[in-house]
């Protein structure tokens, strides 16, 4: 059996923060979350998550998935450390077992890198083996000490480490494999005798080579895979390189980005062929873009679904549908629960609520259209309010296909509007309106005469 075992049970200090460090987004996912991703792409047959710090937290946020958590006891006295928390996953595997040990803040880690390292270790059958990048820069990183014939040797972190060992730039990325009886028997091996006081995973390794074993390396082509994030500087740098990876997904995929370094899509969203987005889109959460769409300057679009041939115009979309050939803004809003048919069009500063829009309805400028059912071939003119709340409660308004709303109507809900009825400009209409009628709610014009006789 493959068992993973991911590391999430630091205090992340650095982050200063009161979130725990783990559930920090980059492209809008925790950065825990990208771990646990690959570890369920490549099949592992047991995904365990050591939780620590602020655990329930953590344990909630991935309560629907198939994860075992182990919890690290902390507290003043008790010890610390990453070889301390791969104690506590011990009754998770057996000797039999390849246990594979990742850390969950480094989230850039490929699920093909992690692939192709579950390959060399079943090839090599090896005790142990170590993920390791070369970085020009090691500052920080655990140091691959290697003997006079390659073999590893040791691993000797930043802080423990002699000038001459500081000047190797092999580094350990923190992604292990290891037999589970080998690794349970060094990890026995383990005390705190270093310049942290931790219990270290990587001490592990000058166990197994004292007790005789063979530990391999196997070197990460692309080094920005294993950067971890300790601070709110790294979390920038990775959310930067993550960015530009979905990006570049998209325009493999026939996306056009105007400026694809300005353009936020966050992992996840779904983006159809030929759509253009120009600078400064944000598409978030659960979305999916359809086709040929075009997608203006500030726009942000969260947890919705957009058909196809679809203008959106410096606008904000939140959990809503809006369907093949629609075109809205500049300046719109569709609140959560607005569905817009085929061909509507919302333009300048109309706000959509919890409403439904039928096939080619219209409502060009300045409009509120809360909870109500309009049908198709509407007409709203400018300035129209849908008056749903009293203070109190909200109704929903109806008004029927091929009505026309006058400019500056107020259609105070609950109230039906028929089909093709004809509500004056100007008018509060606080009753339904019947099919074909013309409503007219407000005072008469009165013309006086400023000559006196
Ligand atoms: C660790 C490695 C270092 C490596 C680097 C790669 C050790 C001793 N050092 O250093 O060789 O180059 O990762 O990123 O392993 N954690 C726990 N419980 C703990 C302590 C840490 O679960 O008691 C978790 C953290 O949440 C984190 C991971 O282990 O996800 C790594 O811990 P961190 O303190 O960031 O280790 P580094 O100093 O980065
Ligand atoms: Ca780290």
């Amino acid at each position: 059996m493959n068992v993973s075992m991911i590391l999430a049970a630091g205090e992340g200090t650095r982050m200063k923060s009161k979130c725990p460090k783990v559930l920090h987004k980059i492209a809008g996912k925790p950065i825990l979350s990208y771990v646990v991703n690959i570890c369920q792409e490549v099949r592992m047959d047991k995904n365990v998550v050591i939780v620590g710090h602020k655990s329930d937290q953590v344990v909630d946020y991935f309560k629907d998935q198939d994860l075992v958590f182990k919890k690290q006891p902390t507290g003043q006295g008790v010890p610390y450390g990453t070889g301390f928390a791969v104690m506590q996953g011990q009754e998770e595997f057996s000797d039999e077992d390849m246990v594979y040990v990742l850390t969950g803040d480094t989230p850039l880690i490929k699920e093909e890198t992690l692939r192709k390292f579950m390959d060399y270790v079943d090839y090599h059958q090896q005790a142990a083996c170590v993920l390791t990048a070369i970085l020009p820069k090691p500052y920080g990183y655990g140091r691959i000490v290697r003997g006079d014939d390659s073999n590893i040797l040791h691993i000797v972190e930043e802080k423990d480490a002699s000038v001459r060992e500081r000047a190797i730039t092999e580094v350990n990325t923190g992604i292990f494999a290891f037999q589970g009886g080998p690794l349970k028997a060094a990890l026995k091996e383990l005390d705190s005798n270093n310049s942290q006081g931790e219990l270290y995973l990587t001490d592990v390794i000058h166990h197994l080579v004292e007790a005789g074993y063979q530990v391999g390396g196997f070197t990460l082509n692309d080094e920005r895979e294993m950067l971890g994030i300790n601070s709110r500087a790294q979390l920038a740098v990775c959310e930067g390189i993550m960015r530009e990876r979905i990006n570049e997904a998209h325009m493999l995929n026939g996306v056009t980005f105007l400026d694809p370094s300005s353009t936020l899509v966050e992992y996840g969203v779904k983006i159809g062929q030929d759509t253009v987005i120009y600078p400064g889109a944000i598409l978030q959460g659960d979305s999916e873009i359809g086709q040929a769409c075009t997608i203006y300057g500030n726009s942000r679009i969260v947890d919705s679904k957009i058909g196809n041939n679809v203008t959106i115009d410096n606008s904000l979309i939140e959990k809503s549908v809006v369907e093949d050939g629609v075109s809205m803004g500049p300046y719109a809003h569709l609140r959560p629960n607005s569905h817009l048919e085929e061909d509507v069009h919302i333009g300048n500063f109309v706000e959509v609520k919890n409403a439904h829009l039928g096939q080619g309805t219209k409502a060009g400028h300045l409009a509120y259209i809360g909870d109500a059912d309009v049908g198709a071939g509407v007409n709203i003119g400018c300035g129209v309010i849908f008056v749903n709340y009293n203070g109190k409660e909200k109704f929903r308004s109806t008004v029927k296909d091929g009505a026309f709303v006058g400019s500056n109507v107020n259609l105070v809900a609950p109230v039906v509007i028929e089909e093709e009825a004809y509500l004056a400009a100007g008018s509060t209409i606080t009753k339904d309106v019947p099919s074909g009628d013309l409503a007219i709610a407000r005072s008469q014009q009165k013309n006086i005469s400023k000559k006196m006789d």
